[in-house]
């Protein structure tokens, strides 16, 4: 998915290039607006046309399945998470490998970031955390380890202090 990402960003700025160097080399051509006002216009409507078929079929392929309910697993269990400068409080740092975990997490003075890390230190699911808030995640526990959550938003001195451990086994 990547590389085809980068093969069509390479495809479509060389044709942004080639459209943006027709343009350059065509701007001392002197013809009569009379002459082209009517083509252009067609070449116009023609490009929305197309645009708007493209643009449905790309929503319509990328939507469908909707991403979100294949997304939903079944969660066994919740945990609160609260957040204080510097802190994290959480009703239980332990589960099981095959737990769907929904954390509630909320605040009890600034904005923070809740971010799950895995094992290997790679976020595996993060949410803002707001006063008089409550936020949900849903993480599936596929890896046993120690698991960390970190801060991601800049909530004060210590904000790089703000770590709990979470483990999974
Ligand atoms: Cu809490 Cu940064």
């Amino acid at each position: 998915m990547q590389s085809f990402a980068l093969q069509l960003t390479t495809v479509l700025v060389l044709v942004v290039f080639a459209a943006f160097t027709w343009v350059l080399t065509n701007t001392k051509r002197k013809v009569d607006i009379g002459q082209v006002a009517p083509g252009a216009y067609r070449l116009r409507s023609i490009l929305f046309i197309v645009a708007s078929i493209v643009g449905v079929l790309i929503s319509y392929k990328t939507l469908t399945p909707w991403p979100h309910t294949e997304q939903q697993p079944q969660v066994t269990r919740s945990i609160d998470v609260k957040a204080r400068q510097w802190a994290w409080d959480l009703s239980d740092t332990k589960a099981k490998v095959g737990e769907v975990i929904e954390f509630k997490v909320t605040s009890e003075d600034v904005n923070h970031g809740f971010a799950l890390y895995g094992p290997d230190m790679k976020v595996v699911a993060q949410v803002q955390v707001m006063p008089d808030f409550v936020n949900k995640v849903q993480y599936k526990f596929e890896k046993p380890g120690k698991y960390q959550i970190l801060c991601l938003e800049y909530c004060g001195v210590a904000h790089h202090g703000m770590v709990a451990e979470f483990e999974v086994n």
